[in-house]
């Protein structure tokens, strides 16, 4: 680890199938960090479960995620990769911080309310904790900066809050991490209602375009996108929320800015922009799809990584966690 760099931190739950949010909004920004910062990037199973999961669904989807974060061009050489539940300290982080965070922050979390409305039926503790099991994924490596997308962002603060409450209450532990959202996609919406994010578990799969979805079905979603009656391709997500949103999309899959992007479209009928929206699409998610079966069908490279991820982030992790215990009055022999 390079001490001059700062420390970068972020993580992606491994449920259900990726979508094109999670890329713009996350892994497509982690590969450009991971030479300006050390970065730890977890694959967050231990959030997972707040949600019912099938087992065996869970463990392929775990592989599945490392072979992606890789597969996206993540190098495991630069960055340490690891699994969440492979390194304990940030369950007992957590139980510590719980003692430092009040019931009423967590019942005001939006997400918290979203997903108990979606779940009515295990309103549990783990999903009322989640934020504090985030801070304490973030404050273990004393991390500077963690790119999210926008919906992370209240989570973020409170992460910071809790810091600031510990380095009050003792002296300086946590470093207080600042959160860093793109300035493009750190919000991408939901292609048959554009008001909403896009989602692994939205209602309606053909609002959500999947990193695992083949050319067909990258296209069909893109030709039914909801756009407005005005045939005019401009960035004004406000008045033209379904445009702005397509837009967006393919700049970054374009590798173009918006600006370039509505020059680009200026003329063109909506029917043609959006199958535009959906090659430039397609065109990235083939290589990544065949990079990531190719990673997984070589298993033990995929343990290697686990293996030396977690190695690391023990050790990182650990030294947080023995300062913390001693000075919170934990007796250490
Ligand atoms: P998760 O798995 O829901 O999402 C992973 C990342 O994708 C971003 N994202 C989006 N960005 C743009 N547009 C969208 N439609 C969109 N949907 C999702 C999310 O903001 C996130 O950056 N709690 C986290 C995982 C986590 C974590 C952490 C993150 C656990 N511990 C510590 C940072 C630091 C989560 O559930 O992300």
């Amino acid at each position: 680890m390079e001490e001059s760099k700062k420390t970068l931190y972020s993580a992606v739950q491994p449920t259900n199938c990726l979508t094109i949010g999670n890329y713009i909004g996350a892994i497509k920004n982690w590969v450009n960090l991971q030479n300006d910062y050390n970065c730890f990037y977890a694959i967050a199973n231990m959030h997972a479960i707040t949600v019912r999961q099938n087992p065996a669904d869970l463990r392929r989807n775990t592989l599945a995620l490392l072979a992606l974060y890789i597969a996206c061009g993540v190098d495991p050489e630069k960055c340490t990769l690891y699994l969440q539940s492979h390194v304990p300290a940030h369950a007992e982080l957590c139980w510590v911080l719980n003692s430092y965070t009040y019931v009423g922050e967590m019942e005001r979390m939006t997400q918290f309310k979203d997903k108990s409305a979606k779940h009515a039926d295990n309103i549990n503790m783990g999903l009322m904790d989640y934020p504090v099991l985030m801070a304490a994924d973030i404050l273990l490596y004393r991390a500077d900066v963690v790119p999210v997308g926008l919906d992370q962002r209240q989570h973020l603060e409170i992460a910071r809050d809790i810091a600031q409450r510990f380095n009050n209450a003792y002296s300086p532990t946590f470093t207080v991490p600042e959160g860093v959202y793109m300035k493009v996609g750190a919000k991408i919406n939901d292609l048959l209602d554009p008001t909403k994010k896009m989602s692994k578990s939205a209602e309606n799969a053909n609002g959500s375009v999947f990193l695992s979805d083949d050319r067909d079905a990258v296209m069909r979603k893109f030709k039914r996108a909801v756009t407005d009656s005005d045939a005019q391709i401009k960035y004004d997500p406000e008045n033209k929320p379904g445009v702005s949103n397509l837009l967006t999309i393919y700049s970054v899959f374009a590798g173009k800015t918006v600006e370039q992007a509505e020059k680009e479209f200026a003329g063109v009928g909506y029917g043609e922009f959006k199958l535009a929206v959906g090659e430039a699409v397609a065109d990235r998610l083939a290589p990544l799809q065949a990079e990531q079966a190719r990673l997984l069908a070589d298993k033990a490279y995929l343990d290697g990584v686990l293996k030396k991820g977690a190695e690391s982030a023990a050790r990182t992790a650990n030294r947080t966690l023995a300062k913390v215990y001693k000075k919170i009055g934990f007796y250490q022999i």
